[in-house]
């Protein structure tokens, strides 16, 4: 007979692997079927806010549940709560890169669950992440020089960025800091379609937020280049230092791209940092049509790329690449005493290249879905979005109650609804977006382009097909027609 305290030693290890191997089956048929029957879900709830809060325990588990019952539960109280960016009708931001084989990739680093701090806590991570980052620059092109790190984002690949150009402006800021020491105020410049990401960096790191510069842009959402030489010169002029540049390959809204060589120049001429935010529209320097987007990048300090967001990597997957990587390790490299033994072989150590120690093992999964996809699939995905999102422009230009809002770039369009009184306009297109939202049929985006409000389309999804956007475009005129 089993004792008490026997069967209570067993317990406190892990699941019996007969046990652990049916539960991974029911997990396998269960992700499958999720993936199989997405399209018949609700793209997203109409739920209010605290609905969901509600319909969960409010107490945390005294005693271990079974594992069927969580999982029963995720398709009762989760999956119902969500909004499926992988779903085929969603449509918002940049569409979505969930893959099948982006969730084996994630899959398979879930039991090897490393550490990735240093060389050493893992090899095989630390040789891969620099692997799989030399496979993407050698596939955008990107100049021996450069060299990467893989972050969660790209805010705080920007963030990093940033620091390195404020350690080049105002040395010894790592071991000093920015008080006492009669330090100009820095100028950080990026166009006003340019993301947020910019004042979030600022914000970390003492530069301030009112120290960034938004730069009008032009009439294809540009920065404007007159309009970045005059906020230079009246700043020189008033004794502000300008530190850097954040020019954008695919900007949020519109996907435009700013005119990267022209402000490259004037950043070597005012010897200012050039960061380039190529989060979703720098992988398009993949396909050789729009090779043009990666012009002047030779010239660059850094440039954030987001697989997460265009290279089929589930989220979160963004490189950071650095022209001469070791501006980056002069500022963040540290060895606490209790990692020494570990960080004695000159190899890289990812933890000297950021803020984080801790890292997850990302690159396996980049590695597993490049693989699969080769840069064939990969491509030939690029090229379908882009062909859709041509498409629907068309379809728009066609009907005369929308106009497109801005040219088509990449896998985005901006559109709006102008059969209405003038006034109407704005909160018309907003009213269209948010209806078909809450019907859960399809999800959409909107934004602001010079003040107006305007619909927006972006493309990634690999479910998404021209089927899906002919429905998606006939939800649109339906639910305008109603107004
Ligand atoms: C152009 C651009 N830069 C930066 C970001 C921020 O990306 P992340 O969510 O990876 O921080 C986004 C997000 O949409 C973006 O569109």
């Amino acid at each position: 007979m089993i004792s008490k305290a026997m069967k209570d030693r067993e317990s406190l290890g892990d699941t019996p692997p007969e046990i652990f191997r049916k539960q991974l089956h029911a997990l396998a048929d269960w992700i499958a079927d999720f993936r199989e029957n997405i399209e018949t879900l609700p793209v997203a709830p109409d739920e209010k806010p605290g609905a969901i809060r509600a319909r969960l325990p409010a107490q945390p588990p005294e005693e271990g549940e079974p594992f069927e019952r969580i999982l029963s539960d995720v398709d009762r109280l989760i999956v119902p709560g969500m909004v499926h960016w992988s779903h085929p009708m969603f449509l918002g931001y940049f569409g979505w890169t969930m893959t099948a084989s982006g969730i084996l990739g994630e899959i398979l680093s879930a039991p090897l669950n490393v550490n990735a701090m240093t060389w050493r806590t893992c090899p095989a991570a630390t040789e891969l992440e620099t692997v799989v980052i030399d496979w993407l620059r050698q596939w955008l092109g990107l100049p021996g020089e450069f060299d990467g790190v893989v972050y969660d984002t790209a805010s705080v690949g920007i963030m990093h960025a940033l620091a390195a150009a404020r350690e080049e402006a105002a040395r010894s800021t790592r071991k000093l800091g920015l008080t006492n020491r009669e330090l100009p105020r820095f100028r950080i410049y990026t166009s006003d379609e340019a993301h947020s990401a910019a004042e979030k960096a600022a914000i970390t790191l003492g530069i301030g937020e009112e120290n960034v510069r938004r730069v009008p842009s032009d009439s294809d959402f540009r920065m404007d280049l007159n309009e970045l030489r005059k906020a230079i010169t009246r700043d020189v002029r008033d004794n502000v230092k300008p530190l850097a540049v954040i020019a954008t390959v695919g900007t949020t809204s519109t996907a435009s791209v700013d005119l990267i060589p022209a402000i490259a120049k004037i950043c070597r001429e005012q010897r200012m940092w050039l960061h380039i935010d190529g989060a979703y529209g720098g992988a398009f320097a993949m396909l050789p049509e729009y090779k043009w987007v990666s012009r002047g990048w030779d010239m660059a300090d850094s440039i954030v790329i987001n697989p997460h967001k265009t290279l089929f990597v589930p989220l979160d997957f963004s490189v950071l690449y650095v022209r001469d990587l070791e501006r980056l390790r002069r500022v963040f490299t540290l060895v606490p005493e209790v990692l020494r033994g570990d960080t004695i072989e000159g190899e890289k150590n990812y933890m000297d290249y950021g803020i984080q120690l801790g890292r997850r093992f990302r690159a396996l999964k980049a590695w597993v879905i490049w693989r699969l996809l080769g840069r064939a699939g990969i491509l030939a995905r690029l090229r379908e979005q882009i062909r859709l999102a041509n498409l629907l422009a068309g379809w728009i230009k066609s009907d005369n109650c929308f106009e497109l809002a801005a040219p088509v770039s990449m896998g985005v369009v901006c559109f709006r609804f102008v059969r209405a009184h003038k006034d109407q306009i704005d909160p018309f297109n907003s009213e269209i977006v948010e209806r078909i939202n809450a019907s859960g049929r399809a999800y959409l985006t909107q934004t602001k382009l010079c003040g107006r409000t305007v619909m927006r389309i972006g493309f990634g999804n690999v479910l998404t097909t021209e089927e899906h956007l002919r429905k998606a475009w006939e939800i649109i005129q339906e639910t305008a027609s109603k107004l």
